[in-house]
């Protein structure tokens, strides 16, 4: 069988990763990064080769740059973003990509990747189903870890209205007793709820105010396209899991230094099966850095190789109403295809069993002694 090969449309979601893709950024102001970037074509980034499954198939493909930051994605006119995104998209097909694949905001734009597989001369995914699949299943794994019982748990569903978050409300649902659903659009949630509420079988409700709820949460699951902070410290419940799929993140990096007794994961991580190297272009022989372990890639890239590897070239993805079919088969393609949920990571560091005894003990210490006064020791 002749093999497909695939590309993937990335762009920095924040100036780490502008210093990580063009280390000669580094010392430039924000302003003359961002004004380089409207200037900046698309290009080809990186060659990804030795994917491999377990029974031997192979794929190979490419990250192509549309490099805008996520505000100028937002700020920018729709159509020139679509422009870009559909060049970076081109160059990938030139190269020989039979599917491509929208990473971060290129697959939140407009109306989420139809438009843009309208116009491609190959199909197009957002990769948002498995990076739904791998986020409910990271999501369970942190609650299992921190001995919390689901089935007794209010969870919090943060962009509950959008296209991972609405699909993330059905699959927590079964599995909870509790779940609210928050998004800053009153009227949209309040629809969204009327709409779906009666097929919930859990109790369910909706908010507003973040800062509200998510203290009545042990599970948190975050997708959002906010490009500052949204969860803090003082939001959080004693022991909560908090699974974060959004790019930039959601979640303050202070939660890292101020509440030790909270279990934050990064959701959308897999391991790539074979020998997986992801290669500069323009400096061949040197690895590009994903700001992941070795191996490991996002599950909306992992989503665009196991399309290729699975001969399914097809717009698997698209749209902000996703089919849970789908969530399932991708799901079951990727374990065909040998691609794994990556070992759990927060803050641009592992979660080591050293670091989650230490989350556990942090929790059942706070809970002891009464959450501020647990608060307070902590931070001694
Ligand atoms: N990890 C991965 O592999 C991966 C893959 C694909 C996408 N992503 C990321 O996942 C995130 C969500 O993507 P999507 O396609 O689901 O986007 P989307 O369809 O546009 O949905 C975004 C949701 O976030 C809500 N929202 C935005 N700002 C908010 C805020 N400040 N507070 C609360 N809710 C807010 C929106 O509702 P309102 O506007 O009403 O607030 C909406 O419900 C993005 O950050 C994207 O980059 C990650």
């Amino acid at each position: 069988m002749q093999t497909r090969k695939f590309c993937f449309v990335i762009h920095p979601t924040s100036l780490d990763d502008v210093h990580r893709y063009e280390p000669g950024a580094k010392g430039k102001g924000e302003p003359i990064i961002r004004k380089i970037l409207e200037w900046m074509p698309a290009y080809a980034a990186v060659h990804v080769t030795g994917v491999r499954t377990p029974d031997g198939r192979e794929t190979e493909g490419w990250f192509v740059a549309a490099p805008l930051m996520p505000e100028q994605m937002i700020d920018f006119p729709r159509e020139e973003v679509y422009e870009r995104i559909l060049r970076a998209i081109n160059i990938g097909a030139e190269l020989g990509a039979d599917v491509a694949g929208l990473g971060a905001f290129t697959g939140v734009v407009g109306d989420a990747g139809i438009t843009v597989n309208e116009r491609s001369p190959i199909p197009v995914t957002t990769g948002n189903s498995l990076t739904i699949a791998a986020g409910i299943q990271s999501l369970f794994r942190g609650a299992a870890e921190m001995g919390i019982d689901s089935q007794a748990a209010t969870a919090v569903v943060v962009g509950a209205t959008g296209s991972i978050g609405s699909a993330c409300v059905h699959l927590i649902a079964p599995r909870v007793k509790r779940l609210i659903l928050v998004a800053r659009n009153a009227t949209r949630l309040r629809k969204f709820h009327e709409s779906i509420k009666d097929q919930l079988p859990c109790e369910s409700s909706y908010s507003v105010d973040l800062s509200a709820v998510v203290g009545q949460a042990q599970l948190i699951l975050t997708a959002t396209t906010s490009t500052q902070d949204v969860i803090e410290p003082d939001d959080l419940q004693t022991g909560a899991v908090v699974c974060e799929l959004s790019l930039p993140h959601d979640v303050s990096r202070r939660v890292a230094q101020e509440r030790p007794d909270v279990l934050v994961i990064e959701g959308g991580n897999m391991l790539v099966p074979g020998n997986p190297r992801f290669e500069r272009v323009r400096e061949p022989g040197t690895e590009f850095d994903l700001g992941l372990p070795a191996r490991t890639a996002l599950a909306c890239m992992s989503e665009t190789m196991v399309l290729a590897l699975e001969n399914r070239c097809e717009p698997f993805t698209l749209g902000r109403g996703i089919d849970l079919n789908r969530v399932i088969e991708i799901d079951q393609m990727a374990a065909r295809c040998g691609f794994t949920l990556a070992d759990m990571r927060a803050f641009d560091a592992a979660i080591t069993p050293e670091t989650l005894e230490a989350t556990r003990r942090a929790a059942a210490l706070r809970q002891a002694q009464g959450d501020s006064v647990g608060n307070e020791m902590l931070l001694k």
